[in-house]
């Protein structure tokens, strides 16, 4: 049974061919350590992740690449941003649909006694209110966390309008563009984005383990990874210059290479085409979903305000039997539960038991979602059937 892939929120799949074939290329005939020595293959190492930089600065209108540094994932370079810029006494404002990779570490900073966080609601469609965030902002507030795309509802927030806000009232924007680097537009000048995070893995369409932060001139963070560089190698202290001031040991050299090739593919074809691409499978899939009344959809009634995440529940069902009935009895990738970002799913009223996401991607065709759509109806159909056995099963247990 051929798998249908509808889980691109946690990863991508698959990728365009000549991230596969240009791969194998790399692994047999590149394969230095980038800047860490003078050879042939370290060099070409070296002017990979170079290029893969300044494709990510052509695709987000960042001016100097070197200001786009690479790290693990978006987790990695949150942590990165939030724990960099923020000092104790700053006053954060976010929203309550942020990943846990947002809300963990901002968490513990306020358990600590640190500092303090403002927390704003969303619409019932999950939309954030510029307004309220600028109500929200105060003489202390330091930075403003906001996620591009809901990983939970698909909902897409009006970064530009709160980006000038942010900006005129002096703080820090910190944008989570996990959901959306790569299938929406970003551009971190016209958005007056400070730092941005972004996975490698998902909808840039590069490997996993890859990922980065844009830090913009007007943010001062402080590293948090320090060590090897390959350069400056005389200094007692971790170098200022960008990027290694936070690119301290050895790159996932394979990954960016990946992500070279997946990046240019994006500019090839265009993130306004890939969008519109995903919107219109988005669109079938909405459609249908909301013809069948057994199954509610969260989130935005706008497809504009919309990214290729949808988050359903058919009633009286737990999404996770749900999920596993896909998987099991029709090859349906898809991903159940919280999607770590119980806040979200708190606003939603779908705590704790969470919601079934389907998450489209760029090589999803008109013919999945239609698979997709009949395989919920009939798991919809046989609902007595799986309560029986969820049943039986607690008899037995
Ligand atoms: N954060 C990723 C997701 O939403 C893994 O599934």
């Amino acid at each position: 049974m051929r798998t249908i892939y509808l889980d691109n929120a946690a990863t991508s799949f698959p990728k365009p061919p000549r991230v596969y074939e240009r791969l194998r290329e790399y692994l047999e005939q590149y394969g230095g350590c980038p800047g860490r020595g003078s050879h042939l293959m370290a060099r070409a190492s070296e002017s990979v992740i170079e290029e893969t930089r300044k494709l990510l600065a052509e695709l987000f209108g960042v001016q100097e690449p070197r200001q786009i540094v690479f790290t693990l994932n978006a987790t990695d370079a949150l942590n990165m941003a939030i724990k960099g810029a923020i000092a104790p006494g700053d006053h954060v404002v976010t929203t309550v649909l942020e990943h846990n990779s947002v809300m963990r570490p901002l968490n513990r900073l306020e358990c600590k006694g640190l500092i303090q966080v403002t927390r704003i609601g969303v619409s019932r469609e999950g939309l954030v209110e510029p307004a309220d965030i600028r109500k929200a902002l105060t003489a202390r507030t330091k930075l403003v966390a906001v996620i591009h795309g809901s990983n939970v509802t698909g909902a897409l927030q009006p970064i530009e309008e709160i980006g000038l806000m942010v900006r005129a009232h002096g703080a820090l924007f910190l944008v989570d563009a996990a959901q959306t680097a790569g299938v929406v537009p970003i551009d971190v000048e016209a958005a007056c984005i400070d730092l941005l995070a972004f996975p490698g893995h998902k909808a840039l369409l590069g490997l996993s383990g890859t990922g980065g932060l844009y830090v913009g001139p007007r943010a001062q963070l402080t590293p948090w990874r320090e060590g090897g560089t390959g350069v400056f190698s005389e200094l007692p202290l971790q170098p200022e210059e960008f990027p290694y001031a936070f690119e301290a040991g050895s790159p996932n050299t394979l990954g960016l290479a990946g992500l070279r090739e997946s990046i240019q593919f994006i500019l090839q074809y265009g993130v306004k085409w890939i969008r519109t691409h995903e919107l219109s499978v988005t669109k079938r899939l909405l459609e249908g979903l909301r013809a069948d009344k057994r199954i509610k959809v969260y989130g935005p009634t706008s497809l504009e305000s919309r990214i290729a995440v949808v988050s359903v529940n058919v009633t009286g069902c737990p999404p996770a039997r749900v999920a596993e009935q896909l998987d099991r009895t029709c090859g349906i990738a898809v991903r159940s539960g919280l999607h770590c970002a119980p806040g979200a799913h708190q606003a939603l009223g779908t705590f704790p038991e969470g919601t079934i996401r389907i998450s489209p991607g760029y090589f999803t065709t008109e013919a999945d979602i239609d698979v997709c759509l009949e395989a919920l109806k009939e798991t919809a159909n046989n609902l007595p059937h799986t309560h029986d056995q969820r049943h039986e099963a607690v008899l037995r247990s």
